[in-house]
């Protein structure tokens, strides 16, 4: 699924797929030419081990049409270790990759995608970190807050003509198991929870970031079980059943 991009304080409007909530995220001051690095924390404590949910930031660049994404998925426990899926992927023909974790196109279309599983521990918070490594190349990393301990999901370059990361987007909670399964009734969505706190920057100029706005989409609006509870620096997200 992809949103459509927004400006700041606009809503997101899903443009196909099973987004079942949408939130906003900003700076409330940012460099007027972009951000250099994006941290977004998310916390899936009491997701369930199952594949089928991504719960995903989006981010745009300058000069850039489409935009790009990264985000969890939880997956099935293997061998008795949870494991943790992360993806990183940009939405922009042109985009190019040599990392082993990335291939090219995305959602059947132009673009690349990387993704990686780890092991880990669906108690601690998760970062994943967006940062520029040179010129119009970025890196997604998944850390683990509580070790500190990290990953790199992959690596692309986009288009030479590529500005910096804009202030302000949205996010998503996507049950991509009912994605080509048009037909679906809403209480067969089954139960999960995820934390979106709010985003981070080490770029100079960058404020405190924010989340707000949290919305439910789809055809199940009012159906799906759904709550939002601020918590602090962030919203708690519940879906399902
Ligand atoms: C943006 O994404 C759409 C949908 O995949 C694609 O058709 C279009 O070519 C992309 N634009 C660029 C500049 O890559
Ligand atoms: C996660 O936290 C829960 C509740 O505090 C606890 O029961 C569980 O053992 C923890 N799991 C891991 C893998 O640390
Ligand atoms: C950084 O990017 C420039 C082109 O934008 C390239 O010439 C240079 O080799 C790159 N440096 C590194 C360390 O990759
Ligand atoms: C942490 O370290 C282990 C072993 O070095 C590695 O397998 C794991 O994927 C790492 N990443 C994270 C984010 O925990």
């Amino acid at each position: 699924m992809k949103f459509t991009a927004v400006a700041v304080l606009v809503s997101c409007v899903p443009s196909l797929g099973f987004a079942l909530v949408g939130n906003d995220w900003g700076f409330y001051d940012a460099p007027s030419d972009g951000l250099n690095d994006i941290t977004f924390p998310f916390n899936i404590a009491n997701a369930p081990h199952v594949s089928g949910f991504y719960f995903a930031q989006q981010f745009g660049f300058y000069n850039v049409e489409n935009i790009s994404y990264t985000g969890l998925q939880p997956r099935p426990d293997s061998s008795g270790n949870s494991i943790v899926h992360a993806a990183f992927s940009s939405f922009e023909g042109g985009t190019t990759t040599n990392h082993p974790n990335c291939y090219s196109g995305a959602d059947n279309g132009p673009g690349v995608s990387c993704a990686v599983d780890i092991i880990g521990n669906y108690n601690h918070t998760y970062n994943l970190v967006v940062e520029n490594t040179n010129g119009t190349t970025w890196r997604g990393t998944l850390v683990d807050t509580v070790t500190s301990n990290s990953t790199v999901v992959g690596e692309w370059t986009l288009p030479q003509e590529a500005g910096k990361i804009i202030n302000g987007q949205g996010g998503f909670v996507e049950y991509y198991t009912w994605n080509g399964q048009p037909s679906h009734t809403c209480d067969s969505l089954p139960f999960t929870e995820a934390t979106f706190y709010n985003p981070t920057s080490k770029t100079t100029g960058a404020s405190e970031g924010y989340t707000y706005n949290i919305v439910e989409y789809g055809d199940c609006i009012g159906k799906a079980g759904y709550s939002a509870t601020e918590v602090s620096e962030g919203y708690d997200i519940k879906v399902g059943f």
